[in-house]
């Protein structure tokens, strides 16, 4: 990026240049674009720090951004579910492409509204988005075209859901159809625990109307693996492996939050899984979005269950994960700029997609009590130590400026990310850069990537 143009606004942006390394303004190249990305959290921090390694891209929006992001981008006062005032933004200031790393407006059709105005965008369209935003549209689907998942039955009724559990084996899952904040999933070990989860989801409306519907859903086992993919309609071009920790605390217990730290690559995602995966799952995915009049273009998040009888889907997500993007990211060697456009234009078999033969590790930093209650305004120290140190990144989550501060702004705060020669490496660093920052009420797993001894032994 040249951040020469950037404009009066982006005072720390020299600094931002430096700590990252951006690539030096590349004189033969004539693309100067602007890009407007949307979200606020580390997921969008690591979307905006790669977009400004681009050598194509002049200037850089984020709708609303936050502390972190602010180095890299303007950020603009506009919230990610005003369609309209997003879209009069992009015009105004000539935005040539427009990134969505939320699944909100995603599912709520702010890409729709971006095309109908000639607005190139980066996303699913809302008839796409649809695969995140039911679970029963997405179960559906799989069924129809025969795409590995577990078992389920989806319901509209509750009485109806309460009937099907005495007959039911269990474990088993419960989960609201539309979007709840990752919160949307019960794991119920006994009957009565699942009629009180029914109770939750559809009578007392715990996740709104996210619970209208719900899928009951045979419970499996196995390792979980994130595998983020560009998708442009036709063909899927699936990043590089990575598994995220849902749990707030060690060995996986506690709350599900929107998850406490991740490491890419995963070593259970083997080649013979990978290839598995595009055979019966990928392609299918996309294949059936095209045959069902729904052609998806963007990121499809799978997340899998490596079960004993091959992997199978859980869920799909469609946008970037977060804390997944802040691991994968990192690792990317190709411009994003030159994948989003070719997503966007059907010329993703053209991208030749590219990770560092590495590995990362991302550990988030969280206020305690999250993810029920926390406590937000408490200066953050440390930051400055990530300046220089190449392989080292600090996304920001929920920060916010206050005076010369930056401070605390939410549940998940950063997220900490090394990279490293191998796996063990990476976690080694991570965790030491994590002890660089300090802020009042710090906390953190400190198992991010147990997995993977018990892949080495
Ligand atoms: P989801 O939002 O659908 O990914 O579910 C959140 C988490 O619940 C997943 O990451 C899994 O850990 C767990 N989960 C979801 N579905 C199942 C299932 N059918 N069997 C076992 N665990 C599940
Ligand atoms: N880390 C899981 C998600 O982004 O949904």
């Amino acid at each position: 990026m040249r951040f020469a143009n950037m404009g009066q606004d982006c005072e720390s942006c020299e600094t931002a240049e430096q700590s990252v390394g951006l690539s030096e303004t590349n004189d033969t190249e004539e693309i100067f674009m602007k890009v407007l990305i949307v979200g606020s959290g580390g997921r969008e921090h690591a979307i905006a720090w790669k977009v400004a390694q681009s050598p194509k891209v002049d200037k850089i929006y984020c709708a609303p951004g936050n502390a972190g992001i602010a180095e890299y981008a303007e950020c603009v006062d506009i919230k990610a579910m005003e369609f309209e005032k997003l879209a009069a933004f992009a015009k105004e200031q000539a935005v040539d492409l427009t990134v969505i790393g939320m699944d909100d407006p995603l599912v709520g059709g702010v890409v729709d509204v971006f095309e109908a105005q000639g607005l190139r965008v980066f996303g699913p369209r809302k008839n796409a988005a649809i695969l995140e935003g039911s679970k029963a549209f997405s179960k559906d689907l799989m069924k129809k075209y025969h795409i590995p998942t577990a078992a389920y039955e989806n319901f509209t009724d509750a009485q109806a859901a309460l009937d099907y559990l005495k007959t039911a084996k269990f474990p088993i899952v419960l989960k609201a159809d539309g979007l709840a904040l990752g919160k949307g999933v019960l794991i119920c070990n006994t009957l009565k625990e699942a009629e009180a989860g029914v109770r939750q989801i559809m009578t007392d409306k715990k996740f709104g109307d996210a619970g209208n519907c719900m899928v009951i859903e045979e419970f499996m086992t196995g390792r979980e693996v994130s595998v983020l993919s560009y998708v442009d309609g036709k063909t899927i071009k699936p990043m590089t492996s990575a598994q995220d920790h849902k749990r707030a605390g060690d060995g996986d217990t506690g709350l599900n939050t929107g998850g406490m730290g991740t490491f890419s690559p995963s070593p259970f995602y083997t080649e013979e899984v990978d290839a598995y995966c595009r055979k019966y799952i990928y392609q299918p995915t996309v294949d059936a979005m095209a045959a069902e009049g729904r052609p998806f273009k963007g990121i499809i998040f799978f997340g899998l269950m490596l079960t004993a009888d091959g992997p199978k889907v859980l869920e799909y997500n469609a946008r970037f994960g977060d804390p997944e993007a802040q691991v994968v990211l990192p690792r990317m060697k190709t411009d994003i700029i030159d994948v989003f456009e070719a997503c966007i234009d059907g010329t993703l078999d053209q991208v030749d997609l590219e990770f560092e033969d590495n590995a990362a590790v991302c550990v988030v930093l969280a206020s305690e009590g999250y993810p029920v209650s926390y406590e937000k305004g408490y200066p953050i120290k440390g930051l400055d130590s990530f300046k220089d140190k190449k392989g080292y990144y600090v996304f920001h989550a929920g920060t916010a400026k206050s005076g010369d501060d930056i401070v605390t702004n939410g549940g998940r705060v950063l997220g900490v990310t090394a990279t490293g020669a191998n796996l063990r490496e990476a976690r080694k660093n991570a965790y030491e850069a994590a002890s660089w920052i300090s802020f009042e009420n710090k906390f953190c797993r400190s198992d991010i990537g147990k997995a993977i001894d018990e892949a080495e032994g």
